[in-house]
């Protein structure tokens, strides 16, 4: 295989809001992939930030994956870390030996599915075998989803109040054709909307309105929107696992597992962050103290539902059930758009 083909699809990994925080550099003996914010924006999770690990144990497990698929032993990547950042190494000699032709499409057909779903029917998830990186709890008792759906509406109205998530979900947002085209961010046909949502969402996009509307509950009214789905879901995965930022890491490897598997036996997946992101937030001290009390009892809920130890987190939540709707896919940035030359990856983590 190619690095072209290598590098196009591990770049179907997920990533919050679609923001493809990699580069890509090649030395020749390895290739190796360092966070990196695309965006103007301020960067709302940052090198080690939860989310980006997550995303980089997700693109970890893809490339093992897709090395086994190409024949290639397993587990040839490593991960390194310096103070600013981290960095994913991979023989290059594994890739270029990996087989073009073999069958890669349980990576690629991975995707998100935001509409409301089928009950399972006769069917029944199984979750991948073998030895796991995290801890994964099924809920399908509707009371426990119902509690579950409590907590994330309250982070949900939370994250309605916070303009720096607003400003970053808006910054991701693609509107048109060409700029969904583009390849990165969240193309708004990949979202449920209702009929005059998409022009309902222009609306609200500059910070200034949504916060005069919020006065008048318009977060209550999102937040709700957000969890229905949610409340009626067959069921709810949750991914959990210790804080450190290895154990996150080692999730996003188990939720890209178990991503994959899930599509593969037919089964839609919705991912929701909200609740472990305010949780963050409230222990960075980020919430504005209005926020403070709903979240912190939303975090004790979800601790005592799960049953979590001390020491323990909740790192994401599937929505998993049968899909009614095919889903618009999101779209990838052209593979020359992960690359930089070898020497700034190497000049940016010598400083
Ligand atoms: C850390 C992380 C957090 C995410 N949070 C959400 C979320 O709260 N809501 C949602 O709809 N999708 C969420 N996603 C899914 C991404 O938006 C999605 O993977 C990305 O847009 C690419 O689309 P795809 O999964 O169809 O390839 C999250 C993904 C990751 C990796």
């Amino acid at each position: 295989m190619n690095i072209d083909q290598f590098v196009s699809i591990i770049s179907t990994t997920p990533s919050a809001d679609n923001s493809q925080p990699w580069l890509v550099s090649n030395d020749g003996q390895n290739l190796s992939i360092r966070y990196f914010h695309r965006s103007n924006t301020p960067d709302p999770f940052g090198a080690f930030g939860h989310a980006t690990l997550i995303s980089g144990g997700a693109l970890q497990e893809t490339i093992d994956t897709l090395l086994q698929l190409g024949g290639q032993p397993t587990s040839q990547s490593i991960v390194r870390t310096s103070e600013k950042t981290w960095i994913l190494d991979i023989p290059t000699s594994a890739i270029l030996l990996a087989n073009p032709d073999s069958d890669y499409s349980r990576i690629t057909l991975r995707h998100t599915n935001r509409h409301p779903f089928k009950p399972f029917g006769g069917a029944i998830p199984t979750l991948p075998s073998g030895e796991q990186d995290c801890k994964v709890s099924v809920i399908t008792r509707s009371s426990d989803i119902s509690i579950l759906a409590s907590c994330l509406k309250s982070c949900c109205e939370a994250r309605f109040n916070n303009q720096e998530l607003h400003e970053w979900l808006f910054s991701s947002l693609r509107w048109t054709e060409d700029e969904a085209g583009s390849g990165s961010g969240l193309d708004v046909s990949t979202l449920h909307l209702p009929p005059g949502g998409r022009f309902f969402m222009h609306g609200i996009a500059p910070w200034e309105r949504m916060k005069f509307l919020n006065k008048l509950g318009l977060y209550k009214l999102m937040a709700l929107a957000d969890t229905m789905p949610f409340r009626s879901a067959p069921a709810i995965m949750a991914f959990i696992g210790k804080t450190n930022w290895k154990d996150i890491w080692d999730t996003g490897k188990c939720m890209q597992r178990t991503w994959i598997s899930l599509n593969q036996q037919g089964f839609s997946v919705h991912p929701y962050y909200a609740i472990t992101d305010l949780g963050n937030r409230l222990k960075n001290g980020e919430l504005h103290p209005h926020w403070v009390e709903p979240v912190k009892n939303a975090q004790e809920d979800i601790r005592n539902l799960l049953s979590l130890n001390h020491d323990e987190e909740l790192h994401m939540l599937f929505r998993v059930g049968m899909s009614k709707t095919i889903p618009v896919r999101s779209r990838r940035l052209p593979t020359n758009a992960f690359f930089e030359p070898a020497q700034s990856i190497f000049d940016e983590n010598t400083e």
